[in-house]
């Protein structure tokens, strides 16, 4: 143990742990009683509709307004000669976390569906009608789309304020004094969010005070880029965002429709609706972005690396920088004596990238995990074998020690249920009844588990039982459910006797849904408040004659059931109503706030390992690729609800699937447009395109990461399993394909 972080029991967080509740708003949801942003109707509500450019780079010459305006219904047409001014111009970015937006600043259009006029009318059809009616005329530029007329440069930085490079050790006399050395290059595609709601707002101005009912994973951090954009101070914001429908890391981020949105309903003193089409959420709100990556890899003649290279080209927009940080997947998984990561990025004619489901990670470990397949291969080396042969024991290049890392159990336990020991080394061994080909292959997950600052408020009622309160979002992963656990614990009482309000950014703030933060972030937050509670309330008892608790001090006393026990005698006891009521009948309220220690953070490595199986079944005739088995083994510190972990990473081995078979973004080469910017056409998986899941959690203690021992689970499922099934169509057909998605034709000659 380092000296200078001392590990955090969490043993006094078990009473509740692991209880398998249903959620919290599962009953609200399916009976449609949840209310999204959408679904809000306040007086006198306008509609906000706007019109898309069509093509992707150039400037707007000429709109007919007047046609739009003389329509029936259509009370304002604005275009970047009326558009009312804002306080923050579009085009500079706010700290933090804040991007260039497109909101009526200019004729420049600097992508397809960039927001090129708004029209606002009394009902969603005549706002639509009159934004169809603008037929705009253009001064059309080449479309820069592709790798080959895009500007290549070198970024600041990648992703959220990343490092662009990273190196340690010497990769080229790495690569020169191996044995075996490999050099491919991968390409992943653009990705778009498509969360089953779309990005919505519902904007109520009074005086200078503003009210926005909208899908948020950032509320309180919101409040204050919103009032940035329209001059009032962040506590004249309020969001409410009680559901979304999906996030992905789209909904931390502020875009130039929502503050339209907003505008219009300030300049015409009404309520105004903005909710973007499908169609529309294919620009203006971010996607995950283009990679071209390289990997050089080198092993000795034990199979061990010599020398890992990873590079990476991010597409980002010509006005903005999002990359996605693709390279740093590999500059913390395996043991090597040489790593180097670095970016370019790539100005494109698009929308703006942004985080989107492990930024990073998930496009990175894609391009990793196949080399590394490669690489074994190459060694001659089972692909689970050439994993723990280059286990890393420390961080490389650190090597600082993990804070956990149930890794290698991950592998044993994934390879045994997936029944791994029986894989043929060579490829085309395997076929089934019907004469399909069969492969196994597998990928190692890994992802960060940052903690965002937060804060959270707990309070005992006269009656005994408790409100919890974090401003944060649950954005379909259970933090409603999951949270209130963790807060219940602490309180030492029932889940079903704590009130859990979330999603309302007057309420403490419970940082950023995002990240695979929130469950530890405002999770501590809320276990913290509880603790707080608990010992003011014990204080109370302890200081009261009349009780039997009385002189027990603090540390004598346990919470549990609702009742104060004494430590050294469990038979003295009181409730907490009892101990209210006498002290006439107040409310307690504890608070507490939540943030990484730094001294851990700079002392340990923190990150959930996880290992993910895949097997694929391939027509030999017609090439048609399916995922027929994915086993999954996961180590992400103390799970406090294994129902909505094993859904979490559900939901990332299938964006897994989708990534590694049906997501992409098509753009027409001849005017930049996306081609197929709707869910008819943007494939993602249904249920017969995965037949057969199985997540396992492996029990991991982390006294470092925070309080409660919790790591991430939302986002690691992607990153293992897109480099497993692209493993596993390698291991059927003996076919490498190294772009994704993996389709038919990229096999078919191979067959
Ligand atoms: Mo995320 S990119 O915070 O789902």
């Amino acid at each position: 143990m380092s000296p200078d972080a001392q590990p955090i029991s969490t043993t006094r967080y078990g009473s509740n742990a692991g209880q398998p509740l249903t959620r919290r708003d599962g009953l609200l949801k399916v009976t449609g009683r949840a209310t999204y942003a959408a679904d809000n109707h306040p007086e006198g509500m306008l509609y906000a509709v706007y019109a898309g450019a069509t093509i992707a780079r150039g400037r707007v010459t000429s709109l007919d307004v007047a046609a739009a305006k003389a329509h029936p219904g259509v009370i304002e047409v604005w275009t970047p000669d009326n558009r009312p001014p804002l306080s923050h111009d579009p085009d500079a970015k706010l700290p933090p976390f804040g991007f260039r937006i497109e909101a009526l600043q200019s004729d420049r259009v600097r992508y397809a569906n960039q927001p090129i006029a708004l029209v606002i009318a009394e009902t969603l059809e005549a706002a639509t009608e009159g934004a169809a009616l603008l037929h705009p005329q253009y001064e059309v530029d080449e479309a820069r789309t592709e790798l080959d007329n895009g500007q290549m440069f070198d970024p600041p930085s990648v992703g959220v304020g990343g490092q662009p490079r990273s190196a340690f050790g010497d990769v080229e006399a790495g690569l020169k004094a191996a044995t075996v050395a490999i050099e491919a290059e991968y390409e992943t595609p653009a990705q778009y969010h498509n969360a089953m709601e779309p990005h919505a707002v519902v904007a109520v101005w009074e005086g200078d005070k503003l009210t926005l009912d909208m899908p948020n994973q950032a509320l309180v951090m919101s409040c204050g880029l919103y009032a940035s954009y329209f001059g009032i101070p962040p506590e004249n914001v309020v969001i409410r965002s009680p559901f979304l429908g999906g996030g992905f890391g789209s909904k931390a981020i502020i875009n130039g429709p929502q503050i339209l949105g907003i505008l219009a309903a300030r300049a015409l003193k009404r309520p105004v609706k903005l909710v973007l089409t499908r169609a529309q959420m294919y620009g203006p709100v971010g996607h995950r972005g283009r990679t071209w990556q390289t990997l050089r890899m080198g092993a000795d003649a034990e199979g061990r690396l010599t020398a890992l290279h990873h590079s990476a080209i991010s597409a980002t927009s010509s006005h903005d920088d999002f990359l996605e940080p693709a390279a740093n997947a590999s500059t913390h998984l395996y043991a090597s004596p040489a790593i180097l990561s670095e970016h370019r990025g790539l100005r494109l004619d698009i929308g703006t990238p942004g985080p989107m489901r492990a930024p990073g990670e998930a496009s990175g470990s894609a391009a990793l995990e196949i080399a590394v397949d490669e690489l074994a291969e190459a060694c001659g080396v089972d692909p689970l074998e050439f994993r723990l042969k280059n286990y890393a024991e420390t961080e490389p290049g650190s090597g600082r020690p993990y804070s956990s890392k149930a890794l290698r159990e991950c592998y044993a336990e994934g390879a045994r249920r997936f029944g791994w020991a029986s894989r043929p080394l060579q490829p085309r061994m395997m076929r089934d009844a019907d004469g399909f080909l069969v492969g196994w292959g597998m990928g190692t997950a890994l992802f960060p588990c940052p903690m965002f600052p937060a804060e959270a408020r707990a309070t005992i009622r006269a009656h005994g039982k408790a409100l919890i309160e974090t401003a944060g979002a649950d954005m379909g992963q259970g933090a409603w459910t999951a949270l209130a656990q963790i807060g219940a614990e602490a309180l030492g009482l029932a889940p079903d006797d704590v009130e859990f309000h979330s999603g309302l950014s007057t309420l403490p703030d419970g940082g950023i849904a995002g990240g695979s933060g929130h469950t530890a972030s405002a999770g501590a937050a809320l276990a913290g408040a509880g603790k707080d509670a608990i010992a003011r309330l014990t204080d109370l008892a302890t200081s009261d004659p009349a009780s039997p608790l009385y002189g027990a001090g603090n540390i004598g006393v346990v919470a549990r059931g609702g009742r104060l026990h004494r430590r050294d005698d469990d038979s003295r006891s009181e409730s907490y109503g009892e101990i209210l009521a006498r002290a006439g009948g107040q409310d307690i309220v504890g608070t507490a706030q939540s943030a990484r220690d730094p001294a851990a953070a700079a002392s340990h490595a923190m990150y959930s390992h996880g290992a993910v199986f895949a097997e694929v079944k391939i027509d030999p005739t017609l090439g048609q690729i399916r995922t027929t088995r994915m086993v999954g083994a996961f180590a992400a510190g103390r799970i406090i609800n294994p129902r909505l972990v094993e859904s979490q990473y559900f939901g990332g081995m299938i964006w897994g699937a989708s990534f590694a078979l049906h997501e992409e973004a098509l753009h027409d080469p001849r005017t930049g447009r996306i081609m197929n910017a709707d869910l008819a056409e943007y494939h993602v998986p249904v249920n017969a395109d995965i037949p057969s899941l199985e997540a396992i959690l492996i029990p991991e203690d982390d006294a470092y990461v925070n309080s409660i021992g919790v790591k991430g689970v939302g986002e690691i499922g992607i990153t293992g399993t897109v480099g497993a099934i692209a493993n596993a169509i390698w291991h059927a057909t003996g076919v490498r394909v190294r772009k994704f998605p993996i389709r038919i034709e990229d096999i078919l000659g191979g067959l």
